[in-house]
């Protein structure tokens, strides 16, 4: 009888601790990933950090959910061109993204954490989207329909990022996610190359060289597009660590 209980006891003892345990366990950033220390250094600091943890997030992270980002694979993007003089529907699909993460290097940090608020800008040398396009509309008032293999290019990127976190909590602990993730591209030089428009070699060829040489004017509309779908992709891949790791454990007070 009292063996019976002290047992009871034991084992009510040890689902108790455990129960401890996983509440107030929390998770720490990926191994080797340094961190900074919110003083006047911060953003300069951050700027160091965030470049060495990009290479070590090359290849992904299977504890936090983060598949490999070179290549980085993505299912569709969609970019939408509304405004004249292009009225255009263009559909992206299995791409690859590649040398966007080994290429990049990040410049300046502009923090504001208080608000929840941090700014970046960067510099990518290469961008190179390989996938199947689907298109139809007009650029440049001609009409431009077709599907096939796509390649885009974007040389010599400066990108601004503005990360819009807001905090939540759990368990008692203070988490940031982000809301927004707005990017903004200026590339040096934007290469195109659609395969089979107007199901035709000859119109191709010739509508792929004319899309190069105007390629400023062309890629000034289709920004807003593909600045929308790399600020969604970015704000999930960040949120991956930022929704698991505690605020203060990813920035040190
Ligand atoms: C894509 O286009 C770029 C720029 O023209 C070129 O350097 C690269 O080799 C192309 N990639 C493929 C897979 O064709």
């Amino acid at each position: 009888m009292f063996r019976v209980s002290a047992t009871a006891s034991l084992l009510l003892l040890i689902v108790a601790v455990a129960q401890e345990l996983i509440v107030t366990a929390t998770q720490d950033l990926p191994e080797g990933f340094p961190k900074c220390k919110r003083d006047a250094n911060f953003d300069k600091c951050l700027v160091d950090a965030v470049n060495k943890a990009i290479v070590l997030l090359k290849d992904g992270n299977k504890e936090f959910g983060i598949p490999p980002l070179e290549p980085l694979s993505v299912k569709k993007l969609v970019i939408d061109a509304g405004n004249a003089p292009i009225n255009l529907r263009q559909a992206l699909k299995n791409v690859k993204v590649h040398d966007m993460i080994s290429t990049s290097k990040i410049l300046r940090y502009r923090t504001d954490l208080d608000k929840h608020l941090i700014i970046c800008e960067s510099r990518t040398d290469r961008i190179e989207m390989i996938g199947e396009y689907e298109m139809s509309g007009r650029i440049l008032l001609l009409p431009i329909t077709g599907h096939g293999k796509a390649n885009v290019t974007l040389v010599n990127t400066k990108i601004e990022h503005r990360l819009i976190g807001e905090p939540f909590e759990k368990d008692g602990v203070k988490y940031m996610r982000l809301k927004d993730y707005r990017v903004s591209f200026d590339p040096k030089r934007v290469y195109v190359n659609f395969e089979n428009l107007f199901n035709d070699k000859t119109l191709s060829d010739g509508m792929n060289r004319f899309l190069n040489e105007n390629w400023d004017t062309v890629f000034n509309e289709l920004k807003p597009g593909y600045a929308k779908s790399f600020g969604l992709i970015f704000r999930e891949l960040s949120n991956k660590l930022f929704e698991k790791v505690p605020f203060d454990t990813i920035f040190l007070s």
